[in-house]
């Protein structure tokens, strides 16, 4: 074989059959004094240490040290596995800056995968605004200062196909090493949470999700891929950096964009098939709504700022009925902010009015106002208006202002999705009380600080988060094999998520079960989520089981330390 003959095997390593040891690496092509030369030298024992999904550390047995080559690499301490998540936590507590803990837990991942996984499981309120939002966001700011090692896909307009040449795309996803993907969420980093441009350094948020996709929704790690699009940015100042990761230049859109996305779907579906679940994840509204509706019919995909949001937020208002009383369709809801998320909600809440009251889709939307930069979206503003948007544009005389708009309309929701922060004022928070006995006021705009209230500062509140869908969600889809999210799917995830809350919970005016408890909750998403996928026609993970919360429970990844023989 020509390509036999062309290898050089002095190149290659050795691994010697009775030690195990594997030994090789550069020829002395240079003369080199062998006395002085590095000889690299890769043990089995090695190798597991540094590997982070099978390493323990400390934890592997004498047996294991034995078995395994690991004799005289580890001190000779045996610890639990519960021991060293304790010493990590009080570790990690000893930094004071959350983006120290971010980077000591990101270590973490990179060096022991089950121990921060377990970790993460246990302590998930402590460490969720670390792993997730409000953290993640500035460790998307910092990407490229505290940028270690790729824990995802980077995949930029270098592997574009161009000019009838071939592109990169598939190549570039045979180069990650795991072959049985689940899950992929992507981003374009163009709007990361409410911060902007982030572009290549948005990579914190898909490895931000996908481990809670694990930890909440048991989905395998090794099943998850992170990606991030690269092309370009416009933020000037990100590009400017000395230390930035990703292209500088300015953003491309139009055919170019389209192109490299499409060559990117049709790469993943050769590769990993077609119930592989591609998740957007902070795309700017202009192609996030529009990325949607391209693929939707052909692929499975979902976005969580459009689907997760407003099924998180539909279960809450879903379950404060239970407090205030009546219909879906008794009240009146505005939203501030008409991006993604607003939008998404409004459309889901739509359905599910229409569904519960037997009315249009249309009718139900009467129920429900937007109110975006330039204030209340009424029928005067038609000509600019963005189709989405016009769907919710009723006749009444322009508002600029959001109390004013509370005044006039006088909504019995509110539900803030702006990226402003504070803007719902004590005198906003003041009209709700006055108008309503029981008002429902809901800030969702990340990070914290972009919130458009505090807990304090709001009378009837609960921090929603889309955390509490989408590891189900996807696990629903995972489960039943699904090939499609349909609009349905995404209701039934909310009505899932409305039933774990209790009465007593409610009582207490809170509208969201506890995150402790987050795994059962995602099972039960799971579970519902695909019983709608298997009732539609589109799973094809068959026999349908019958108890698909029990199943949900048991396809879940345990992040406790399997024994090697
Ligand atoms: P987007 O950019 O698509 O939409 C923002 C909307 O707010 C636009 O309609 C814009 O016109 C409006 N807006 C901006 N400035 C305004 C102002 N001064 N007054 C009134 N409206 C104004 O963004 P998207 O995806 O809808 O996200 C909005 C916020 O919601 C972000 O902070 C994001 O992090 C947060 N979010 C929170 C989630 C959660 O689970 N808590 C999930 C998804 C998004």
């Amino acid at each position: 074989m020509a390509g036999a003959e062309e290898r050089n095997d002095a190149d290659m390593p050795m691994r010697d059959d009775a030690t195990g040891v594997v030994t090789g690496g550069v020829e002395d092509a240079y003369g080199e004094d062998r006395a002085t030369e590095d000889q690299p030298i890769i043990t089995p024992g090695h190798s597991l240490l540094r590997d982070p999904r099978h390493n323990k550390g400390l934890a592997f047995t004498e047996k294991e040290r034995d078995a395994h080559y690991l004799r005289g690499l580890l001190p000779p301490a045996v610890l639990s596995q519960e021991l060293q998540e304790k010493r990590v936590l009080q570790n990690l507590r000893q930094f004071k800056v959350p983006l120290q803990r971010y980077m000591a837990l990101t270590d973490l991942q990179e060096r022991n995968e089950r121990l921060f996984y377990k970790l993460l499981i246990d302590n998930v309120e402590e460490l969720l605004p670390i792993v997730y939002t409000p953290t993640e966001g500035e460790a998307c700011q910092k990407y490229g200062s505290i940028f270690t090692r790729p824990q995802g896909l980077y995949i930029s307009l270098n592997e574009k196909c161009a000019f009838l040449v071939r592109g990169r795309v598939l190549e570039t996803l045979r180069n990650w090493p795991e072959k049985n993907i689940q899950v992929i969420v992507v981003t374009d980093g163009e709007r990361i949470l409410g911060l902007g441009d982030l572009a290549c350094q948005g990579m914190g948020i898909p490895v931000g999700k996908l481990a809670l996709y694990t930890a909440l929704g048991g989905v395998r790690p090794s099943a998850c891929l992170p990606v991030t699009i690269d092309v370009g940015s416009n933020n000037e100042d990100l590009i400017k950096d000395e230390f930035y990761i990703g292209l500088r230049q300015r953003r491309v859109t139009g055919q170019e964009y389209s192109e490299l996305l499409d060559e990117f779907m049709a790469a993943v579906r050769q590769n990993y098939g077609q119930d592989v679940l591609v998740q957007f994840e902070d795309f700017a509204n202009h192609s996030a709504f529009t990325l949607l509706e391209k693929y939707r019919e052909n692929h499975l995909v979902s976005n969580d700022d459009i689907q997760g949001t407003a099924a998180v937020v539909l279960a809450g208002l879903i379950a404060a009925l239970k407090s205030t009383g009546g219909t879906l369709a008794d009240h009146t809801f505005l939203f501030f902010g008409a991006g993604e998320a607003g939008t998404g909600i409004a459309e889901l809440l739509a359905l599910a009015i229409s569904r519960q009251s037997k009315v249009s889709v249309e009718e139900a939307r009467k129920k429900i106002w937007l109110d975006d930069a330039k204030g209340l979206i009424v029928t005067s503003r038609n000509e600019t208006l963005e189709p989405f948007n016009k769907r919710y544009a009723h006749k009444h005389e322009p508002i600029k202002d959001l109390l004013e708009a509370v005044k006039a309309i006088k909504p019995t929701a509110l539900i803030g999705s702006s990226g402003v922060g504070q803007s719902f004022t004590k005198e906003v928070i003041e009209a709700m009380s006055s108008i309503n006995e029981r008002p429902i006021i809901l800030a969702l705009s990340n990070p914290t600080s972009k919130s458009e209230c505090t807990a304090e500062q709001a009378y009837s509140w609960s921090q929603a988060n889309n955390a509490y869908i989408f590891p189900g969600f996807g696990l629903g889809l995972v489960i039943s094999g699904a090939i499609r999210v349909k609009d349905d799917m995404v209701l039934a995830a909310a009505e899932g998520l409305a039933e774990q809350i209790t009465p007593e919970q409610i009582d207490k005016g809170q509208i969201y079960p506890p995150f402790s408890n987050t795994r059962k909750i995602s099972a039960n998403i799971a579970a519902r989520v695909a019983a709608k996928a298997y009732d539609l026609g589109l799973a094809s993970q068959l026999p349908r089981p019958k108890d698909l919360v029990k199943y949900a429970e048991s396809c879940m990844y345990n992040p406790v330390y399997r024994s090697y023989r």
